[in-house]
């Protein structure tokens, strides 16, 4: 059984007094036991959300890691510092990492063999945009995307990873996917991981991310091969949010 992964991505959003709010939040709830959550907030942000989360089960996670270990780098940030600050999981090649800081595939992988080499998550971004999917063409580039980096993984790597697909014309429009379009993209990934081995496909969680919120969660939640979800906008709103975690329990 894959245990769901709900992942707030706050972006370039928030605030020291919303970290407390979501600890507050969360310290206050019960969140279903059979789901995993996440807040991926700001760099500033991280040590105040490990304090502020530390007595809930919230993992804290960053957004995004320098591909170098260390070095004459102005504002990278590493893996290691990531670990150090009590990071556990790092989204790599969120689409606006690829289409507004130019993150092709190498880099995206450079910084997926980042992450694993500090015992970091990658949480691995992937999707179409609106031309590709309406050229027919969201398989290959979503299939494309995942292949460049697994195929250039270990085996054990590869079970490593947590695969978000995001197709971007859903990112931030309010334009959801349908739970059938998400389902048909997630069952075709599950497909071509089962190709590397049967086992791969089987542990490994696949999140949508794409205008999940409060009141499509469910039904999105509810296809087979979708194990959770990466949420944005929703994710800046502590009721929206814990709402989405109850629904994937
Ligand atoms: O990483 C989350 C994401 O890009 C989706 O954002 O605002 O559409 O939920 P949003």
């Amino acid at each position: 059984m894959r245990m769901p992964l709900i992942a707030g991505n706050w972006k370039m959003n928030g605030s020291l007094a919303l970290v407390e709010e979501f600890g507050q939040a969360f310290a206050d709830v019960s969140l279903p036991v059979n789901v995993e959550v996440a807040l991926m907030v700001p760099f500033p942000f991280l040590d105040a959300a490990g304090r502020a989360l530390g007595e809930t089960s919230v993992t804290v996670g960053a957004q995004t890691l320098s591909d170098r270990p260390s070095g004459a780098f102005t504002g990278e940030v590493s893996a290691a510092m990531l670990r150090e600050c009590g990071t556990r999981l790092v989204l790599v090649g969120h689409s606006e990492r690829r289409t507004l800081f130019g993150e092709d595939d190498a880099a995206v992988l450079a910084r997926v063999k980042a992450a694993l080499s500090e015992r970091l998550t990658p949480v691995l971004c992937i999707g179409e945009t609106l031309e590709e999917r309406e050229a027919e063409r969201t398989e290959s580039v979503v299939l494309g995307q995942l292949e460049s980096v697994l195929d250039a993984l270990a085996p054990a790597e590869r079970a490593r990873l947590v695969i978000a697909y995001e197709p971007v014309w859903a990112i931030g429009t309010g334009r959801t996917a349908s739970p059938e379009q998400a389902q048909a993209v997630h069952a075709a990934i599950r497909e071509r991981l089962a190709r590397y081995e049967q086992a791969l496909a089987d542990g490994m969680r696949l999140l949508y991310g794409g205008s999940m919120k409060a009141d499509n969660a469910a039904e999105l939640l509810a296809q087979p091969d979708i194990d959770g979800g990466l949420v944005g906008g929703a994710s800046l709103k502590v009721d929206d949010f814990l709402a989405i975690c109850q629904s994937a329990g």
